[in-house]
């Protein structure tokens, strides 16, 4: 979704706009259309247009604009098509004051309204170009600018992140937020704002995570942060443990690519969470039922915990997707444990509904964004360590998330011997990491298909749903995840001559009845492609392709291993039909609006 930054640096000689250009470059994974920076220098200088950044940059050569502050916007549109009017910065009618915003306006129509009947043209079809409007109105009626902007969320219903400078109240960012994501940043040469961390890592490492409804003012003096009753307030300081570096392609072609190869790295960081697991699982006391709330792949790391919680500790578990908490979760009681599961901690739908889950049961958040909104409104956090994540497609954080769920089941039943066998995961991913070659011949075999069905069973039912929801994030192709025995209740029907069918079948339980569905889907045509145990010879004997996974791999822990090779498979897809992995369209890497 949109991301905005903000910098106001403290030599007046220095120009803002490459290090504005720099920070911006860094939230394209969010997913954006549009890019646009406002500088001031005597008059605001504005630059934005639609298309990539490269693209816009060719053109208006963005990081050459003067002044010492300004913001900068990446706008994913929700509210009229990508063009250069609807880019950010939106201004006011008079050129004066210039805003980014990441969110949603929901009462844009009615204020729009309001505002033409007392004069005011508008040049937009977007939600945001009310808030320079206002602040406009309010400046106009003698507020500052900080009042100004305060007198605006007044009437903002939504959600927003927004920055905001004006040439009638030179050299001052005034920032506020609701409900989306934004940092402060406290740097040697300046003070920066930002949706998230890596668009300014290199520029600062002490942040202040501003809540809803305060306002925060950055001069060149520094900071200043109000509350929602117009108090002065001290904010804490965190100091972010990330580095410049770990946001970096490093030589790699992708991000996507470094990230899937990070996830040895990714797991044994998280397995160091256990003494925290451990005691959050003591101060739980009583849970006598959890349940999972996550979107998208944290949805399906979450399927996993359910197996997991119920087989291993006997706890009746649900998982819900966010969007549909409201609708769904009726019956939470006191000693119900909600589990919210997310990558980037700010998912819309998340939050809301970890909002109503804290008014009548026990929450616990496991999310890899350290200081992200549901690490501050969750009663408990585990805190994956997977590192920043910027492929829009999650790979390190899924299995880091799986690694957490894995130490908080198995520490809940005492179940030692579990933990003793993922100490053993980051080895076997190594291991498939290193037969990388297989996976990318086979890749090329299946450049043709239009669609892909994924079976799997038992524990490896929402492996088989994260493999087909990476290959049709990135690559376009229709790929279908299934219960392997459901197959035959109405999409074996599409089954025809040629289809690829992925197979998950690591050794154990449900290898045999998973070996009858392989039979039903190839005698009626289907091109089997399966992952499996090295020393599966049945396997070998029934399937055109076989990726072999090391036999030690139990069915227990097998999803922790067997993603790593249908990750691949999707990558090697997505090169060979010449797409870019890291910025699937229409996709963003942090979901804000419901
Ligand atoms: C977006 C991302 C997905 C992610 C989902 C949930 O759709 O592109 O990778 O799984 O949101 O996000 P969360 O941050 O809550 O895990």
């Amino acid at each position: 979704m949109c991301g905005i930054v903000g910098c106001i640096l403290k030599d007046n000689d220095e120009d803002v706009a490459p290090i504005l250009f720099d920070c911006i470059s860094k939230l394209e994974y969010r997913g954006y259309d549009s890019i646009g920076l406002a500088t001031y220098d005597g008059n605001i200088h504005v630059k934005k247009d639609k298309g990539k950044i490269d693209e816009v940059n060719q053109k208006l050569d963005l990081p050459n604009m003067p002044g010492d502050f300004g913001i900068a916007h990446v706008r994913w549109a929700t509210h009229g098509d990508p063009s250069k009017l609807n880019s950010h910065p939106q201004l006011d009618e008079e050129n004066t004051i210039a805003v980014v915003h990441n969110g949603i306006i929901e009462n844009n129509t009615k204020i729009k309204a309001d505002l033409i009947a007392e004069g005011h043209t508008f040049k937009s079809d977007t939600d945001t170009e009310v808030i320079p409007h206002l602040i406009q109105k309010f400046m106009d009626e003698g507020f500052d600018l900080e009042h100004a902007v305060r007198k605006t969320i007044e009437i903002l219903e939504g959600a927003y992140a927004i920055a905001a400078i004006s040439s009638r109240e030179p050299d001052k960012i005034v920032a506020t937020r609701k409900d989306s994501p934004l940092i402060i940043g406290l740097g040697e040469d300046g003070y920066y704002l930002a949706s998230d961390s890596p668009a300014i890592l290199k520029y600062a490492k002490d942040i202040i995570y501003p809540e809803k409804g305060e306002i925060i003012i950055l001069d060149k003096s520094g900071v200043v942060v109000h509350d929602e009753f117009d108090n002065p307030i001290n904010k804490e300081v965190d100091t972010i443990n990330w580095t410049p570096e770990m946001a970096e392609k490093e030589g790699y072609d992708h991000f996507m690519i470094k990230e899937i190869n990070e996830q040895a790295t990714a797991v044994r960081n998280t397995l160091t969470q256990r003494d925290n697991i451990q005691k959050i699982i003591d101060d739980l006391d009583d849970v006598s039922r959890v349940c999972f709330v996550a979107c998208g792949t944290s949805y399906h790391a979450s399927l996993t915990g359910k197996y997991l919680l119920e087989s291993l500790a006997g706890i009746p578990t649900d998982v819900i997707l966010a969007s549909e908490f409201k609708y769904s979760a009726k019956t939470l009681k006191e000693d119900t444990l909600v589990i919210f599961i997310s990558q980037s901690g700010e998912t819309a739908d998340s939050l809301k509904a970890l909002d109503v889950a804290n008014q009548t049961s026990k929450t616990l958040g496991i999310v890899n964004v350290a200081g992200s909104s549901i690490t501050r409104r969750a009663q408990y956090v585990i805190q994956t360590q997977a590192g920043p994540e910027i492929g829009v497609a999650a790979t390190k954080t899924y299995v880091s998330q799986l690694t957490a769920i894995y130490m908080f089941s198995a520490l809940m039943a005492e179940n030692e011997e579990l933990l003793d066998e993922l100490d053993k995961v980051p080895d076997f991913i190594d291991e498939v990491l290193m037969d990388v070659e297989s996976i990318k011949s086979m890749s090329k075999r299946y450049n043709y298909a239009k669609d892909f069905f994924y079976l799997g069973r038992g524990y490896v039912y929402p492996t088989a749903l994260e493999g087909a929801l990476k290959l049709k994030e990135i690559s376009y192709i229709h790929g279908e995840g299934y219960a392997a025995g459901e197959l035959k209740h109405g999409p074996l029907a599409l089954i025809d001559e040629g289809i690829p069918v992925v197979i998950v079948i690591p050794p154990g339980e449900s290898h045999k009845k998973t070996m009858s569905n392989l039979e039903e889907v190839k005698s009626r045509g289907a091109h089997i492609l399966a992952f499996g145990a090295d020393n599966d010879y049945e396997l070998k004997n029934k399937s055109e392709d076989v990726f072999c996974i090391n036999s030690e791999v139990s069915e227990i822990i097998s999803p922790l291993v067997y993603i790593v090779p249908l990750q691949l498979l999707s990558y090697y897809v997505t090169i060979g039909k010449g797409f870019d992995p890291d910025k699937p369209r229409n996709l963003a890497k942090c979901v804000t609006v419901e």
